[in-house]
C-alpha cells in the first residue's frame, strides 16, 4: 500500500527523514534527485540508522560503522557482509513523497 509519508520540501538534498509508512519506520534518504526509502535498522543488529551518516548515497550504520550502498539494493560494503537493508518503492508525485510497504 502506498502511504503519503512527507513533503519533498521536508526532505534537503544530502539529507535524511524519519518517517512512518502505515507502521513502518522508515528512513529517508535523499541525494540530489535521487531518493531512497529504507527500513529503518541495520542488518547486524537492533540499530536504527537515522543518526548514521549519509555521504554519496552510502548509508553508515551509526553503531559498528556497517556502510550500505542505497543505490545497490542495500548492500552492505567492505568486509562486513551483512544483509542488505530493506528498501522500499518511492516516488514523488505533486511536491509529496509516497513510499509503498506491504500490507
Ligand atoms: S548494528 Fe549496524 S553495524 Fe552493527
Amino acid at each position: 500500500m502506498e502511504h503519503d509519508v512527507c513533503a519533498l520540501a521536508d526532505l534537503p538534498d544530502g539529507g535524511k527523514l524519519r518517517v512512518d509508512a502505515g507502521g513502518e519506520d522508515v528512513l529517508l534518504c535523499r541525494s540530489s534527485s535521487d531518493i531512497r526509502a529504507v527500513r529503518n535498522m541495520c542488518t547486524h543488529a537492533a540499530s536504527t540508522l537515522e543518526e548514521g551518516r549519509l555521504r554519496n548515497g552510502i548509508l553508515s550504520c551509526p553503531l559498528h560503522g556497517a556502510r550500505f550502498d542505497l543505490s545497490d539494493g542495500g548492500r552492505c560494503l567492505g568486509g562486513a557482509g551483512y544483509r542488505p537493508l530493506t528498501l522500499f518503492p518511492v516516488r514523488v508525485a505533486d511536491g509529496r513523497v509516497l513510499v509503498t510497504v506491504e500490507g
